[in-house]
């Protein structure tokens, strides 16, 4: 069974948790375990990051700017994989956010997450401009299963 990680910053309004569930709705509907981790909640112990196949990153806009719990985690992975990169690399990741309406986030969003080689990029980058509507939802579930896709391709 194909594993998704979704892994994802939310605090304010629950908006990135919305798009974040949806995506793990789309990825379920595949037929993915999906395990999702709200960084304000948790700091990811990266060794648990190995074991998944693909992953989708979510994030608020904070300053223009992805939030720091989500930060946290690309510094742990950089200082991890030095010692060992054995499963964390190379996995298929898409990526989502939600703003207040500035929304400057995006650039460098995607410019860390392809600094960082997580893997292939699968996918648009989802935006919502506050709480996500029906339309960014179903972008969000799209994504989920488009992750899963790839993957099975994969095996
Ligand atoms: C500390 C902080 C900084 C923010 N900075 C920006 C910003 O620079 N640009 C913007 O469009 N929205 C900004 N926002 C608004 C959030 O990105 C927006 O409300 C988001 O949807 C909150 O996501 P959440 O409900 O998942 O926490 C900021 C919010 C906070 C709390």
């Amino acid at each position: 069974m194909v594993s998704l990680f979704v892994l994802y910053h939310s605090q304010e309004y629950g908006n990135t948790k919305a798009m974040a569930e949806a995506v793990a709705e789309g990825a379920q509907a595949a037929g993915a375990k999906v395990t999702l981790i709200n960084t304000n909640e948790k700091r990811l112990d990266i060794e648990e990051f190995r074991d998944f196949d693909a992953v989708a990153f979510g994030s608020p806009d904070y300053y223009s700017y992805i939030a720091g719990g989500l930060k946290m985690f690309v510094d742990d992975l950089y200082i991890v994989r030095k010692s060992n990169r054995q499963g964390l690399e190379d996995k298929p990741y898409g990526l989502f956010y939600s703003h207040g309406g500035g929304g400057r986030v995006r650039e460098p969003f995607e410019k860390l997450f392809r600094i960082m080689r997580i893997g292939s990029k699968i996918g648009k980058t989802i935006e919502s401009n506050g709480s996500p509507n029906s339309k960014v939802l179903e972008e969000c579930r799209v994504l989920g299963q488009q992750l899963v896709e790839k993957m099975k391709n994969f095996g």
